[in-house]
């Protein structure tokens, strides 16, 4: 893995998604020739309508689905020159995911759904249990480790996503309208966490949402419309 500090974190060059037709439907372009740049501790919103294919983007920059076109290199690499085994390896040991609803399996308590990314080939398990004490400890679930999801309430079980998504120190945060089944002050809350724990781990993060204010907060805020990423506030 290549960590010069004058390699960005993640390079994409060019990305363009067309998903295959369905039965006489034309087909759809999602994504044309997108271009981002980001670098270690480097934050940005995504904004878009439903349906303008935020998710295909994430999915893609977390090497979930493959480009039609173009280029996405993580830390250097680039992911296309990667075997399946390869590209689980990165997935597992560098990228951390969130999504609008937290995924935990709810026969697991709170840690030990955030060890789960820790048992994947290829992490290093050492200190795992510890750190996901200490995390659990500072988005205020110290108390509640044993807990299973059910016996949580919505923001307390994003908040075990977001601890499980950094649980291996990833080095990119892809996180999906993370707040969107959360009431407006949970929702605030979550944010301040989700930037406060992006700031002191240092990883580039890329975050989508249809809701500006939130967008707001980031560093960066970029627009996704009719398949093109431009800066927000910029002509498409
Ligand atoms: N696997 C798929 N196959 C075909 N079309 C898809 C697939 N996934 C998404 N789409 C279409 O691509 C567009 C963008 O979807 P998506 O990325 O989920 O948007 P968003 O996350 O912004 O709501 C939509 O028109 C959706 O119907
Ligand atoms: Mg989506």
């Amino acid at each position: 893995m290549n960590t010069d500090e004058a390699t960005p974190l993640l390079e994409v060059i060019g990305l363009s998604k067309t998903y295959p037709a369905a039965a006489g439907e034309p087909k759809t372009q999602v994504l044309s020739a997108i271009d981002l740049t980001l670098r270690a501790g480097e934050s940005a919103a995504v904004l878009g309508p439903s349906g303008c294919g935020k998710t295909t983007l994430l999915n893609l920059l977390g090497t979930l689905d493959t480009p039609t076109a173009g280029t996405i290199r993580i830390a250097g690499r680039d992911t296309a020159e990667l075997n399946d085994n390869a590209r689980a390896a990165l997935r597992a040991q560098r990228i951390g995911f969130v999504f609008q609803e937290h995924h935990l399996l709810p026969q697991c308590s709170a840690v030990e759904n955030v060890l789960i990314p820790t048992l994947a080939k290829g992490v290093n398990k050492q200190g795992a249990a510890d750190r996901a004490a200490e995390l659990l400890q500072r988005v205020g679930l110290g108390e509640r480790m044993n807990h299973r999801p059910d016996t949580l309430s919505g923001g307390q079980r994003q908040r075990v996503a977001i601890v499980r998504a950094l649980i291996n120190r990833p080095a990119l945060l892809l996180v999906d309208e993370p707040t969107g089944a959360l009431d407006a002050d949970t929702a605030g809350q979550i944010m301040d966490l989700l930037i406060e724990l992006n700031t002191a781990e240092q990883t580039a993060m890329v975050m989508v949402t249809h809701a500006r204010d939130l967008a707001a907060r980031l560093q960066r805020t970029l627009r996704l419309e009719r398949g093109r990423l431009a800066a927000a506030g910029a002509p498409a």
